[in-house]
């Protein structure tokens, strides 16, 4: 296989649009520290880039990309011994992007349903750049032939355009230069619901703030959504199958077992068969246990831009000398005089 003869090394993006929340916690932030502590090569970027394929307010877009950042890092993510950078600070992530426009399908692009959900009824109006955003996606991943891509289960179909992306340049050049990427979609939190509906996804443009837990909300806010977040009447159940068409109980369960860092069974066989009365205080007590110390470290660090300027532009600094040199291989490839 291609990809066997890669390196490990994890890439993962989060975009710097606001409202950091459990979802993207759990979905991610937690599990990219988890990797870092075990030792692969990991590479983390605020996707600034991809922000901008809906309209950002400067001012907002800086003061996002700054609290994404501190995010990162009091979630436990050490800049040192990971890679963290914003996207826009490495040229050739939109540079690798162009290659890949040429190399993806309208067709493929046309499935992504994604687009589709972001762009609504409204489709001649979205921006190109909304149209073209999984190719700048496969970029960012590709640009480091990195191996691994830790994410929620709403990025699937993204990775496997992904995977299409390097095997047709490998194709179409006789090569095997990019690996194919795996996702890495594992454990309770890959799907977060929202907190007012078991059976939408948890979301940062929710316009329900009481549907989400942001990193950024204080003890008493976290302990008062738990406690209002909508259930069924019926108690805990004592088995997994149990959780089956009652999605709020399940994504409530789910939630304990990732911040506990336990499976769902040996929740469940612990607390199956308590009411809601009694499961919600025990939940609201280990979110504001595992969170309020991450916002409260957050806030700490917001209060130094320059600090966290700085290292994005270092980690940029080690992006660039990884990319660089497969960027300047891919247009060798191509026939690029010059490169
Ligand atoms: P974004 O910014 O929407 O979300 C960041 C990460 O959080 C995960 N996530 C969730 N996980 C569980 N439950 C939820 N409710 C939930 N909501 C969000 C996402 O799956 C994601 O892992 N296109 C990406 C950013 C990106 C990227 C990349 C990711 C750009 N380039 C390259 C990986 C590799 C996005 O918009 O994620």
């Amino acid at each position: 296989m291609a990809e066997a003869a890669h390196t490990p090394c994890v890439f993962s993006g989060i975009q710097p649009s606001g409202n950091l929340h459990l979802g993207n916690y759990l979905g991610a932030l937690k599990r990219f520290v988890e990797t870092q502590d075990r030792g692969i090569q990991s590479i983390y970027c605020v996707v600034d880039l991809h922000a901008v394929t809906v309209w950002q307010d400067p001012a907002a877009l800086a003061h996002a990309t700054r609290e994404l950042t501190a995010g990162f890092i009091a979630s436990g993510l050490d800049p040192e011994r990971s890679i963290l950078f914003n996207q826009s600070q490495v040229a050739e992530h939109a540079q690798m992007a162009w290659v890949f426009n040429c190399v993806a399908r309208m067709g493929w692009m046309k499935r992504m349903t994604q687009f589709k959900d972001k762009a609504g009824k409204n489709a001649e109006q979205a921006s190109l750049g909304l149209f073209a955003y999984p190719a700048l996606m496969a970029a960012d991943i590709l640009v480091y032939h990195a191996t691994h891509v830790p994410v929620g289960e709403d990025q699937k179909q993204h990775l496997e355009l992904t995977q299409e992306i390097a095997r047709k340049f490998n194709h179409d050049y006789g090569v095997e230069f990019f690996p194919v990427t795996e996702p890495v979609i594992e454990g309770a939190a890959t799907r977060v619901m929202s907190l007012r509906d078991g059976t939408k996804k948890m979301s940062k443009s929710d316009p329900s703030d009481m549907s989400r837990i942001n990193l950024t909300d204080d003890a008493d806010t976290i302990a008062r959504k738990i406690r209002k977040a909508k259930t069924d009447p019926e108690p805990l159940p004592e088995t997994v199958k149990g959780l089956e068409a009652r999605p709020e109980a399940r994504n409530l369960v789910n939630i304990y077992a990732a911040l506990a860092g336990e499976s769902v069974e040996a929740v469940l066989a612990d607390l199956g068969g308590r009411p809601f009365s009694e499961f919600k205080p025990a939940l609201a007590d280990l979110a504001v246990e595992h969170l309020a110390p991450i916002s409260a470290e957050m806030a700490r660090l917001m209060q130094d831009a320059a600090e966290i300027d700085r290292i994005l532009a270092r980690g940029a600094e080690r992006a660039r000398a990884i990319a660089a040199p497969i960027l300047r291989e891919t247009y060798r490839i191509m026939g690029m005089v010059g490169a």
